[in-house]
């Protein structure tokens, strides 16, 4: 019998290393028990693998494994199940003769591994968004934020660098009952265990934080029963600003059932295309998947995804550059000056936003943290690459008849190209691909509304914005005769 003992609950590079090694000597899963330090953490190691392996024993070179399953094990470890270690070798094991044993979602080893992954990610984002800082002075007179939390799983550590990238201009602390986080402003330390009697109690946190916090009531996943579970009511104690929840319950309720009259209306669409009644589903699946996007670095610092909005039946999408400050605390798109501007703009064309899609080429907030303020950053090229897989995949559950694209970044990220807004405005497009792929369809190009904001001249700024009014015209008219 091999005893491994890793550093800590979390140490994924031990255990991935310690794995390799003894994949590479061919060494069973059943002849490895694993522990933390001086504790084994399954005491029944070997039958929980005699249960879960099918397989053979291993043999030969470790040899490379999916990114899916590296995707896996690096949640999956993070779990509290103390056989979250031996399964993991188990499938490394499994994978040397069975490659794409991942993929294969009904294998009863692949669905516990799964599961363990998919449980430790919500309490990656229970902590984010639950997590409640209070004030407490420091001896230089300068404010430490300090909050308490009692997580499910491993997980504080994975969830540091979200914290330092969200709140990096400021001193904050997180205690949890098995290792506290310090933030300076400069550098992260870590510190031992504490209770929740070592935060401070609560007085109501300033509106700053507030603002911060009401982005967890997302109103486009919000529903009561849902949040009751996201929220045990373990949480709500440390919540200084519960007296908001009752507010945000009732308008999410409200949009909850604009939601379904919007379900509605896509599962006629479908029924009418012949598509079965899946979009809506497949819709709602893909804006979950993509709560947990990390197709570049630009998920760090966001608060959130924000997804498209708007009926998945819908014959027009508009496509932004990125969502601002407020869309990222929101969690939703174009609802800030941009927004309204945008709103101003279509009401004025008679176009009812509710009628059509909108979502933005790259679906994270990137900012340059300025003070307490977050400040735009244009996304480059890479970014508007990785993200491009998220709006096809928008685009072939949609088949939006017209597509429009306000501003640069919304027009190479459909174009695959970079394109002079001047040259290509007023006129339709067609999208290069098939519709299979998220292409294809016809395309118009136009500002983007926060440009017409940052025009200084009043003059110059009514001229461009009756310009942008003239090319929502006639998207209408083409919508209508298409
Ligand atoms: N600008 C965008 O491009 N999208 C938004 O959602 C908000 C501002």
């Amino acid at each position: 019998m091999r005893v491994v003992a890793l550093a800590e609950p979390d140490d994924f590079d031990g255990w991935r290393d310690a794995a390799r090694a003894l994949a590479a000597e061919g060494v069973p899963a059943d002849d490895v028990v694993w522990q933390v330090g001086d504790a084994p953490t399954d005491l029944f190691a070997g039958e929980a693998n005699a249960r879960a392996t099918a397989g053979p024993p291993a043999a030969g070179a470790a040899g490379s494994v999916s990114r899916l399953f590296i995707d896996t094990a690096r949640s999956a470890v993070l779990a509290s199940d103390p056989e979250r270690f031996a399964l993991l070798y188990t499938a490394l094991v499994r994978l040397r003769t069975q490659p794409k044993l991942m993929d294969d979602h009904a294998d009863p080893l692949v669905r516990r591994l799964e599961g363990l992954a998919k449980t430790v990610r919500r309490d990656i984002h229970k902590m984010r968004a639950f997590v409640r800082f209070r004030e407490a002075p420091e001896e230089d007179g300068e404010t430490r934020y300090v909050a308490w939390f009692e997580p499910e799983h491993h997980i504080v550590r994975a969830n540091a660098a979200f914290f330092v990238n969200r709140f990096a201009s400021m001193r904050w602390s997180i205690l949890t009952p098995a290792v506290s986080l310090h933030w300076d402003g400069q550098a992260l330390s870590e510190g031992p265990g504490a209770s929740k009697a070592d935060a401070p109690e609560g007085d109501p946190i300033e509106a700053v934080w507030k603002t911060y916090y009401a982005s967890i009531f997302n109103p486009a996943r919000l529903k009561v029963g849902a949040m009751l579970k996201e929220m045990p009511r373990k949480y709500w104690k440390n919540m200084p600003e519960t007296a908001l929840v009752s507010e945000l319950i009732a308008g999410a309720r409200a949009r909850e059932l604009g939601m379904i009259e919007t379900a509605q209306t896509a599962q006629a669409a479908d029924t009418r295309d012949g598509i079965g009644g899946n979009a809506q589903a497949a819709w709602e699946a893909l804006r979950e998947e993509a709560r947990g996007c990390t197709r570049c670095h630009l998920y760090k610092p966001a608060t959130q995804t924000v997804f498209g909005e708007g009926p998945v039946g819908a014959p027009l999408m508009f496509v932004g550059e990125q969502p601002g400050d407020n869309e990222d605390l929101q969690g939703r798109p174009f609802i800030g000056p941009a927004g309204q501007m945008f709103d101003r703009a279509l009401a004025e064309a008679g176009i009812p936003r509710a009628d059509a899609y909108v979502t933005n080429a790259v679906k994270h907030f990137k900012f340059e943290p300025r003070g307490k303020r977050r400040i735009h950053a244009k996304p480059d090229a890479g970014e508007i690459d990785a993200c491009r897989w998220w709006i096809d995949q928008e685009r072939m559950l949609l088949r939006p008849k017209v597509t429009v694209a306000l501003g640069a970044t919304a027009a190479r990220s459909l174009m695959g190209r970079v394109v002079t807004i001047g040259k290509e405005r007023g006129r339709a497009i067609t999208l290069p691909g098939s519709t299979e792929t998220g292409g294809g369809g016809q395309a118009w190009i136009t500002v983007h509304p926060s440009f017409l904001l940052r025009i200084p001249e009043p003059d110059r700024a009514a001229e461009e914005y009756a310009r942008f009014v003239a090319d929502l015209r006639l998207v209408k008219d083409a919508l209508a005769t298409s």
